[in-house]
Order: C-alpha cells, then sequence, then structure tokens
C-alpha cells in the first residue's frame, strides 16, 4: 500500500505514515496488545465504508443506503459465531473499553458494585481503576493475585465476593500469563448473584484457536479487543447468550455510540475470515510456543517472570529479584533504543509506581504473525538480556541493534 495519495494533499501526514511502517518493518514489536494485520484487513479498513453512517443493525437502520454496510456487519457477526460459539455477537464496539462501558451500560446503575482484578496486579483500567470511567461510576472493590505464586486464587475471589456481594464480576485480564478457570469465577458469581464478565481482550485469538479455555457459554458476557491475539484490525466485540442480546445491542447503540465504524466493521469480518481458516490455529499455537520459549531463555538468563513461566502469549518479568536497581521503565528504554519494542508494566506486589513499575510484559503475537519461531525467540530472548545486564553499554546497544534488523530483514513485513 502506497501512500502517494496522501502525500499529494498532506505531505506531513504521508512521512509519518511512511515513517511508521518503516517502523514496524525494522523493530521487533513485542507489546502484548499488538499485532499487524494482513494487507486485505489494512484494505477494508481503509474503505469507502468510513463514508457511510449505519446507525442501527442489519435490516433496522435509521438511514439509507446500508445494503453493504448490512452485509458486510452480518459477515462479521457469523463469522464471529463461529470463531467463538456465541449465541449473540456484537460487533459495534469501538474498541475493548467501550465493549467493557456497553456490558456495565446493560446491567448496572450508577453506584453498583464492580468486583475486579487490580489493576497492578494484571486488571485493566477498563474493570474500575478509579481514574477510569468505570472507577468513577461505580463502587469498585479489587481481588488481588496470590502473592507467593503470581496465579489467580479462586477461593480468595469467591471469599472476597461473598464479603463484597458485588453486582458483576470481571475476569479477563492484561497482564496475567496463566490460563484463566472461567467456570470457578462464574460459580463465585453464581453464589452472590452476580453477573460475570470475561474481559479476553488479549487472548480472543487463542481462544478462538483453541489456544486457551472459553468463558463463553459460561460468563454471562464475553467482551474483547480484535486487534491484539486476533488480528482483526482495532475495535471491540461483544458476546453473550440470546438472554441478553437486547440489552447488549441498545446498549451499545443508542446508549453509547452513534454510528458504527463501519469500515472497522469490515476489517473485523474479513480478520475473523481468515481467522477461520486452519492456518489460523497453528499461528496460536505458535504464539503459545514462542512465549514458552521466550520464558525459558529469560529464567535460563537469570530473569524471574511472575508465576514462574507461561501458558500465554505474554510473559511478565519482575526485574527487582534478577536487576533489582533497573526499573520496568529503564529497560522499555534501552530495549526501544535497540530495536525491540515492549513495554514497562506493574507486577503484584509492585513496590514503584505504574509510570515507574518493577516489570516489563513481552509478547509473541506480533513476532509469530512475523514468522518467528523457537530458535528466533531463543535469540529474542538473549537479545534482551544482553541489554538489561549492560545498561548504558552503547557497544552492546549497537550489536544487539544489529542483530535485531538482521531479524527484521529476514522476517519481512508489509512489503
Ligand atoms: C483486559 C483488557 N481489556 C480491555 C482493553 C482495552 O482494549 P482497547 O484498547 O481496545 O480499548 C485492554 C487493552 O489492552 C485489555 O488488556
Amino acid at each position: 500500500m502506497s501512500y502517494d495519495r496522501v502525500r499529494a494533499v498532506d505531505e506531513p501526514v504521508a512521512d509519518a505514515l511512511a515513517d511508521e511502517r518503516q517502523r514496524q518493518r525494522d523493530t521487533l514489536a513485542m507489546i502484548a496488545s499488538e499485532n499487524h494485520v494482513s494487507e486485505a484487513v489494512l484494505a477494508a479498513q481503509g474503505s469507502e465504508l468510513t463514508n457511510k453512517y449505519a446507525e442501527g443493525y442489519p435490516g433496522e437502520r435509521y438511514y439509507g443506503g446500508c445494503a453493504y454496510a448490512d452485509e458486510v456487519e452480518e459477515l462479521a457477526i457469523e463469522r464471529a459465531k463461529d470463531l467463538w460459539g456465541a449465541e449473540h455477537v456484537n460487533v459495534q464496539p469501538h474498541s475493548g473499553s467501550s465493549a467493557n462501558m456497553a456490558v456495565y451500560l446493560a446491567v448496572l446503575e450508577p453506584g453498583d458494585k464492580i468486583l475486579s482484578l487490580d489493576l497492578t496486579h494484571g486488571g485493566h483500567l477498563s474493570h474500575g481503576h478509579d481514574v477510569n470511567f468505570a472507577g468513577k461510576l461505580y463502587d469498585v472493590t479489587h481481588y488481588e493475585v496470590d502473592a507467593e505464586t503470581g496465579r489467580l486464587d479462586y477461593e480468595s475471589i469467591a471469599r472476597k465476593a461473598e464479603k463484597t456481594n458485588p453486582d458483576i464480576i470481571v475476569s479477563g485480564f492484561s497482564a496475567y500469563p496463566r490460563q484463566v478457570d472461567w467456570k470457578a469465577i462464574q460459580e463465585a458469581a453464581d453464589n452472590v448473584g452476580a453477573y460475570h464478565m470475561a474481559d479476553i481482550a488479549h487472548i480472543t485469538g487463542l481462544v478462538a484457536a483453541g489456544e486457551h479455555p472459553s468463558p463463553v457459554g459460561i460468563a454471562d458476557f464475553v467482551t474483547g479487543s480484535t486487534h491484539k491475539t486476533i488480528r482483526a484490525g482495532r475495535g471491540g466485540i461483544i458476546m453473550c447468550g440470546e438472554e441478553y442480546a437486547d440489552a447488549i445491542d441498545t446498549a451499545v447503540f443508542p446508549g453509547l455510540q452513534g454510528g458504527p465504524l463501519m469500515h472497522n466493521v469490515a476489517g473485523k469480518a474479513v480478520g475473523f475470515g481468515e481467522a477461520l481458516d486452519p492456518a489460523f490455529n497453528e499461528y496460536a499455537a505458535q504464539v503459545v510456543k514462542n512465549a514458552d520459549v521466550l520464558g525459558e531463555a529469560l529464567q535460563e538468563n537469570g530473569f524471574s517472570l511472575v508465576s514462574g513461566g507461561t501458558d500465554t502469549h505474554l510473559v511478565l518479568v519482575d526485574l527487582r529479584k534478577s536487576h533489582p536497581d533497573v526499573t520496568g521503565s529503564d529497560a522499555e528504554e534501552a530495549l526501544e533504543e535497540v530495536g525491540i519494542v515492549l513495554n514497562g508494566n506493574t507486577v503484584p506486589g509492585e513496590t514503584r509506581t505504574p509510570f515507574n513499575p518493577s516489570g516489563i510484559r513481552a509478547g509473541t503475537p506480533a513476532l509469530t504473525t512475523r514468522g518467528f519461531e523457537a530458535a528466533e525467540m531463543q535469540q529474542v530472548g538473549d537479545l534482551i538480556t544482553r541489554v538489561v545486564d549492560n545498561l548504558g553499554d552503547t557497544e552492546v546497544y549497537a550489536d544487539v541493534a544489529a542483530e535485531v534488523q538482521e531479524l527484521c530483514d529476514a522476517h519481512p513485513l508489509y512489503e
């Protein structure tokens, strides 16, 4: 895809777009929530559907001219149903956060109680952090992972639910490297008559491919982003049983949003179609394998992983044990200098701050899209180690940057 048409009218934006494409080609994207969509998804998201108003739902729009918008949205919905096996799907949320907001709007009143994982333990802002709308509108209590094991303690969640009597329990996480027992959380919710929302933003692709157990059919609501482990472009999705279909659809539109971003719905349709190809299952299996290899490599090199490893697409490194003087932000900055892009992250029992946390989070979805397998992941683990072990050493940085460039050149992107 060329930016010549942008350049003809707007050189600075064309330059920035071209620079961003080059940045993605020449760096290793290891932010666990990122991925690289196909050119087909990019084209669908850049289509003329960006011009179309389609308030409402297929067959029941508030505007004329929606025949093709209907076709695209119906395809996205049907494909999502095939991928995740949900009875009802809404593909209109603008993002994962909007999807969560719609669920709250559908079943909660302001002041109602949310029980969710603490942000510093791997939860998400939209699960009720006090800087987020959810924290401002609702009465939020948090559960935590076990300080020793770094894992969810389902009995403690159930106890906390009994004590706080929430209206909804939120599961699904931003920085949790282990499989989630959805049934255990559902039981905790049933026990106190609460709803259960499973936010699978990070693991939508793993769940679709059977690489992580599915909460669909267990939790009342399943929400997600569509641009992380599922490569369907930026957006959100909500899945639920038929009994909640009207409440969810009404909450998304007209409750929260106006016109759906139909170009992004088209991206979702194309990306979901791609994920129905059996090759996607192989991809998702490789994502998990690659995270495991990366985690092993880092541990062999002396790093400490929260929970001692991973079952998913990400590893969470607690730097306090191996590198007590290095913060997650130090590591993130140094790694970006050599072309490895990941993020500093809080860790359970955080002793610093979210702006200057004690850990780093690294994911494998994007590298796996580029074709990285075990050998490359071992190499990436070693490169990360060399940088963090030698912070500020420009000779080491230059050597590592050269290896990163070789890896990128060997696994080209958007040619
Ligand atoms: C668990 C979880 N939920 C929701 C979101 C928000 O997704 P979005 O950025 O699509 O709003 C994220 C983002 O990473 C997330 O990790």
